[in-house]
């Protein structure tokens, strides 16, 4: 069976680069990339390639080479479904926020629209393709409402999850270090599985295309994310300690990353991990442990977070306590908002919960980010509610230049590992900060000693 027309639903941090990399590679494959939000489509459609909604380096490139030769985006679901062979879901699964599995388990509403949709709409056989990261088994649900309310033609369904991290995301997807792909292991989905085997195959050695069956497809990306996340939980566990023995972090991650058995990657201490995955796929994990009476196997996975919550209000408290204890109309810049260099993402940015504990204390809160708006800063405090609308406006403001957002400062907290930080003109910075003038870098990017000749009290994590 050769796939010849694509259609993805969400065109989100997921979907956009996923399919712009496939239609990429596949000219001869019509890949129409689908969003009900009108002003995301148009922002991908726009002739000007700075106005791509989400900034991923050398990502332009790769939609400039493909859009409107066989890449395409929008807003015509229905259309593009019928059309299609394969049909990619790619829209969101964020948490719970209410009912049973409140605050853990992943609300699927979205994921089940689409299904509804497809099974609506779809007059011929389709394969359908899990791209968003979902709970184990959430196929047998996608498959039951599309056997049971289409038109009587055929559905296969196919769990292919991503792997690609933000802010690399392109590099992730042209050379992954696997694809993976689940399907049921029947004739029919065999033959689904080899129609995706060989999109990917047009660019991906074979040996890195693994197959397996759906659950364990499933189960594997929750379980990637937990094991990176618990790296992080680990190494910043171990900042504190580093903190109080004397220790440097930095050079206990490279001790132990040299240890092949160990490896490099993933031990950075900081003020801890955000993103849209990690925190929710723990809770994933740790919902269904639970909710087949694992209790242990829950509570060892959910530490991780119990750390991570730890280490955000840590960092917080260290910046309150080291101000005299006092911080109430105090100016603290911000350096980054995103959850992670080259990305203007910010879902679960330790920057929000750490400006949501300053503000708690009264401080005004000023933020350079490059990437990041001011109008999602704020929607970003205002989701966490815990406070009115108008004083997070009034206590936290966006600043288009570093070096405003740091004058008259007594603080500047370091949230997000973005390069440019370490070139900024420290002197500058320093003159025009209120004395005694402090640095928190919560990313450990900063040259501490050299702040220190500067006149800084530098406070950096695990140091
Ligand atoms: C992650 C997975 O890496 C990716 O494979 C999956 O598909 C989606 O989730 P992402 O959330 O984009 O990707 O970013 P990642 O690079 O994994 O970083 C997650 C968080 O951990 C960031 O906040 C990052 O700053 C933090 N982190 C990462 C550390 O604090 N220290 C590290 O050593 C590494
Ligand atoms: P991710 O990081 O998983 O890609 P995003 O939130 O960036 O998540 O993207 C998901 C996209 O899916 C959003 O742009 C959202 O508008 C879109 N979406 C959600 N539900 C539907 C639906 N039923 N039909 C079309 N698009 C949808």
């Amino acid at each position: 069976m050769k796939i010849k027309n694509i259609c993805c639903i969400g065109a989100g941090y997921v979907g956009g680069p996923t399919m712009a990399v496939i239609a990429q590679k596949n000219p001869d494959i019509k890949v129409t990339v689908v969003d009900i939000n009108a002003a995301r489509i148009a922002a991908w459609n726009d002739k000007d390639l700075d106005k791509l909604p989400i900034y991923e380096p050398g990502l332009d490139k790769v939609v400039a080479e493909a859009r409107n030769r066989n890449l395409f985006f929008s807003t015509d679901v229905d259309a593009a479904i019928e059309a299609a062979d394969m049909i990619f879901i790619s829209v969101n699964t964020p948490t719970k926020t209410y009912g049973q599995g409140k605050g853990m388990a992943a609300d699927l509403k979205y994921i089940e629209l689409c299904a509804r949709q497809i099974a609506k709409v779809a007059k011929t056989d389709k394969i359908v393709v899990e791209k968003s990261t979902l709970p184990v088994r959430t196929a047998q649900a996608i498959k039951s409402i599309l056997h049971n309310t289409g038109n009587g033609v055929k559905f296969q369904i196919l769990s292919n999850p991503e792997f690609l991290a933000e802010g690399t995301a392109v590099q992730d997807l042209v050379a992954p270090d696997r694809v993976l792909i689940g399907g049921e292991q029947t004739k029919e989905g065999l033959e689904a599985i080899q129609a995706l085997v060989d999109i990917y195959a047009t660019w991906v050695p074979l040996e890195n295309i693994l197959t397996t069956n759906l659950w364990s497809s499933e189960l594997s990306k929750l379980t990637a994310n937990a094991f990176l996340a618990q790296r992080v939980s680990s190494i910043n566990a171990l900042s504190e300690l580093c903190e109080v023995t004397g220790a440097d972090v930095n050079e206990v991650a490279i001790a132990i990353g040299k240890d092949s058995r160990i490896g490099p990657k993933f031990l950075k201490a900081s003020v801890g991990f955000g993103g849209s995955c990690f925190q929710k796929d723990i809770l994933n994990l740790v919902y269904i442990a639970k909710s087949y009476g694992l209790n242990e196997v829950a509570d060892y996975w959910e530490q991780v977070i119990i750390m991570n919550d730890y280490q955000k209000r840590r960092f917080g408290s260290k910046i309150i306590q080291t101000l005299y204890n006092t911080i109430s109309g105090k100016k603290i810049a911000f350096l980054g908002w995103a959850f992670k260099k080259d990305t203007n993402d910010t879902r679960e940015s330790a920057a929000i919960y750490v400006a949501d504990q300053l503000m708690e204390e009264q401080a005004n809160i000023a933020v350079y980010d490059p990437k990041v708006t001011a109008q999602q800063m704020q929607s970003d405090l205002n989701y966490l509610n815990t406070r009115p609308e108008d004083d997070n406006e009034s206590q936290l403001t966006a600043e288009h230049d570093p070096y405003e957002a740091c004058k008259d400062a007594h603080a500047v907290a370091v949230l997000t590992e973005w390069d440019e930080f370490k070139t900024y003109n420290w002197q500058k910075i320093y003159d025009e900060m209120k004395k005694p003038a402090f640095v928190f870098d919560g990313r450990g990017i900063l040259d501490k000693s050299s702040l220190e000749t500067i006149g800084f009290q530098v406070y950096a994590i695990g140091k």
